[in-house]
């Protein structure tokens, strides 16, 4: 089973951007407690603050990965070519966010990447990406 964790913009701060949203904890100590949890699974994680780099992530993973977990971070309120990427891939992709973005300004209340993911997971902070990943091994 191979599962890839995909990160857009600015959540590469994570633990020092806003944390009162966001918490404390770098993704990078999360990912390896990920690792620990999810033994049976092969979890990769990718980070990009551009565009078009999350966008050939998704082609290259898209039709042989089992499962991608997207937070597409700002983008998913604003990018027509990584929603089509979602839909373009076989891939299944959980959408996750580590905010309730329906609590959030109205900008955050549309996303791109809905239409064309198996789900979306929102508002359990860090935990979103366990919720996802437990998803995906239920498929
Ligand atoms: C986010 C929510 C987005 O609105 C925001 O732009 C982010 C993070 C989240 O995980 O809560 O950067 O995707």
């Amino acid at each position: 089973m191979k599962i890839i964790i995909i990160n857009g913009p600015n959540l590469n701060l994570l633990g020092k951007r806003e944390p009162d949203v966001y918490g404390n904890q770098t993704f990078e100590d999360f990912f390896s407690q990920l690792q620990s949890r999810f033994k049976e699974v092969q979890l990769e994680y990718f980070q990009s603050n551009i565009e078009g780099e999350l966008i050939s992530k998704l082609h290259e993973v898209g039709f042989s990965y089992d499962g991608v977990v997207l937070n597409a971070a700002a983008y998913t309120h604003t990018s027509v070519g990584l929603g089509d990427a979602v839909k373009a891939i076989a891939t299944p992709v959980v959408e996750v966010h580590i905010s309730n973005t329906h609590k959030r300004e109205e900008f955050r209340h549309v996303s791109y990447i809905s239409p064309g993911a198996v789900g979306v997971i929102l508002g359990f902070g860090l935990q979103s990406y366990v919720l996802a990943i437990q998803s995906l091994l239920q498929k």
